[in-house]
C-alpha cells in the first residue's frame, strides 16, 4: 500500500492500511506482555486466564492482518478475491442462509438460558474459584454469536 501507484488506493484506504498496521504493532506488543506475565507468574489461575488473552489477541492479530491484507487487495490488485470475502450473503440458495441462521439463533438463544442457569448454580464458588467467570465468558461469546447471526440475517435477502 505504501509504494502504490497513482492510480491505486484512495486516501481513505491509505489512511486506514495505516491504522490497522500500527494497531497490528500495539497488539502484537500487548501479546509480548501478556506472553511473559503467564510465563513469569506463579499462579496458575494466572496463567490460564492470560492463555485465554492470549487466545484472543492471536484472532485479532490474525484479521487485522487479513483486513490490512484485503485492503491492499482491493486497491491494488482488484481482480482478485481479498482473504476477507466480500458481502455475498445473497449470492445461491439464501433462504437455505436465512433457515440455518434461524436455527443457530434459536439454539444461541438457549444457550444464554442454559448458561444464566449454571452461572445461578456457581454462585457459592463465585468468589473463591475463576469457574463464574469463566461462564461470564462464555455468556459474552454466546451474545457475540448471536450478533453475528443477527449481522446474517439482515443482510440477507428473503426470496
Ligand atoms: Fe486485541
Ligand atoms: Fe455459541
Amino acid at each position: 500500500m505504501t509504494n502504490a501507484s497513482a492510480a491505486g488506493p484512495s486516501a481513505w484506504a491509505r489512511d486506514l492500511h495505516a491504522h490497522l498496521t500500527t494497531h497490528v504493532e500495539i497488539e502484537r506488543g500487548m501479546l509480548e506482555e501478556y506472553r511473559s506475565a503467564a510465563e513469569e507468574s506463579s499462579s496458575k489461575a494466572f496463567g490460564y486466564l492470560v492463555n485465554l488473552l492470549i487466545e484472543d489477541e492471536i484472532r485479532h492479530h490474525r484479521i487485522l492482518m487479513q483486513l490490512a491484507d484485503s485492503l491492499e487487495t482491493m486497491s491494488l490488485r482488484p481482480r482478485e478475491e481479498p482473504e476477507v470475502p466480500y458481502l455475498d450473503f445473497n449470492r445461491g440458495d439464501t433462504q437455505a442462509v436465512l433457515d440455518l441462521t434461524e436455527k443457530l439463533l434459536q439454539k444461541e438463544q438457549q444457550d444464554t438460558v442454559e448458561l444464566k442457569r449454571i452461572q445461578r448454580e456457581l454462585r457459592d464458588v463465585k468468589d473463591t474459584s475463576i469457574w463464574g467467570l469463566l461462564v461470564e465468558l462464555m455468556e459474552r461469546d454466546t451474545q457475540k454469536h448471536i450478533a453475528i447471526l443477527k449481522f446474517v440475517k439482515k443482510h440477507t435477502r428473503r426470496r
